[in-house]
């Protein structure tokens, strides 16, 4: 069975890559590598020994997407490609609404032309916005989302949504995924950002190998028991798996799915911060800082929905992610560049 997975030399696209070639799919990653490195594949076929197909291509690019597309048969696509830094999409939304919806939008077309109708969408929590009751579940209100790479992940659920309605042959699996942090346990892929790291795991690791001075927790006056913001985060391996999961779903031909793919347990920034500590063996510097705009208190789920439909179950705990995410930065200091 051969799987499409587009910006799959990224993050949560190369740890799905491992999954997918242990499970037996063949795979084909087509990413632009805006914001990633050829050698993330590398490592993928050296973790699982296997082979994949690399074609370097943008999902804005309609003809090179036909041309693929001619050349093999998918039964599936997984639509990792998009861009993904909030803070960015509020400087530039017109960027981040063309290469999300608009590289969305091609695909399905092109799907659509070859008759491929299999499709997994990287939702994401954000499209609770700031949850009335937590935990949520996927029946939770969507919307009020607080940026423009949010409202990406809103438009393109709606878009899903309505493609499904006019043509039901389609099978949408939307995962929505929590704060995925950790890396491959070989320590040989991992979260690899460019510059100044904006989520909290590669921040603490960059501050572990003194690349940065100090973390600036952004609040200690949140409604929570230690005052941060607490988030259900994911090891990225269990999130991985978790896409196996939903594809042995599609091939059951459900319509459309949505589930939420986290662990179920809330963890504050200090839990964070103190699992590092305990990978490092060693406190970790850190300063409060002022609340960082657009962000919510407290957000995690349930996991009731996963767990029944697909036997997801993340097995990974906060303490396995830390010592996986350390593991990865500490063996590459400059990510893939070294
Ligand atoms: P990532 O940036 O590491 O991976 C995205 C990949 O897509 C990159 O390899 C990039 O080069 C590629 N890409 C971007 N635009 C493209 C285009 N126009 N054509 C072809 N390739 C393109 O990000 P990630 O963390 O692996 O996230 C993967 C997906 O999951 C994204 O859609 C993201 O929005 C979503 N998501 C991520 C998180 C998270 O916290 N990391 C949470 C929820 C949802
Ligand atoms: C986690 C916690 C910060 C950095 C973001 C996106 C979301 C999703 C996942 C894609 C928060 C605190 C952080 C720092 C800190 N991405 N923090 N100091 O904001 O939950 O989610 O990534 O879909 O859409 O918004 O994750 O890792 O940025 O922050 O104190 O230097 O760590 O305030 O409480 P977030 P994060």
């Amino acid at each position: 069975m051969k799987i499409l997975v587009t910006g799959g030399a990224g993050y949560i696209g190369s740890h799905t890559c491992v999954e997918l070639l242990n499970n037996g799919f063949e795979v084909v990653v087509y990413d632009n590598l805006s914001n990633s490195k050829e050698e993330a594949l590398t490592r993928v076929k050296k973790i699982t020994g296997k082979d994949l197909i690399f074609v370097k291509g943008d999902v804005l690019d309609v003809k090179a997407l036909d041309k693929l597309f001619n050349e093999h048969k998918f039964d599936c696509v997984i639509n990792f490609a998009g861009l993904k830094a909030v803070g960015e999409s509020v400087k530039k939304p017109l960027e981040y609404y063309h290469n999300n919806i608009t590289g969305a939008i091609n695909l399905l077309e092109v799907m659509k032309k070859y008759e491929c109708y299999n499709f997994i969408f990287s939702s994401s929590a954000t499209v609770y916005g700031d949850p009335e009751v937590v935990p949520v579940d996927e029946n939770s209100k969507i919307g009020g989302t607080t940026n423009p790479y949010g409202t990406t992940k809103l438009f393109i659920e709606q878009i899903l949504k309505d493609l499904h309605y006019a043509e039901p042959k389609f099978n949408i699996a939307i995962l929505r995924y929590f704060n995925p942090i950790g890396a491959h346990p070989t320590g040989l892929i991992g979260e690899d950002p460019n510059g100044i790291p904006n989520n909290l795991a590669p921040y603490i690791t960059q501050v572990m190998i003194g690349k940065r001075e100090k973390l600036t927790i952004f609040g200690n006056d949140y409604e929570t028991p230690d005052g941060t913001c607490i988030r259900d985060y994911i090891h990225v391996c269990d999130l991985a798996y978790g896409h196996v999961c939903a594809l042995r779903k599609l091939l059951e031909n459900p319509g459309l799915v949505i589930y939420n793919l986290g662990t179920g347990t809330g963890s504050s920034v200090f839990d964070v911060l103190h699992a590092f500590e305990k990978a490092y063996g060693k406190e970790i510097p850190y300063v409060i800082g002022n609340r960082r705009a657009g962000d919510i208190a407290v957000n995690f789920t349930k996991v009731d929905k996963a767990l029944n439909e697909i036997n997801f179950k993340a097995k990974y705990d906060i303490n396995d992610m830390a010592r996986d995410q350390w593991n990865w930065q500490a063996k590459n200091q400059n990510g893939y560049e070294n």
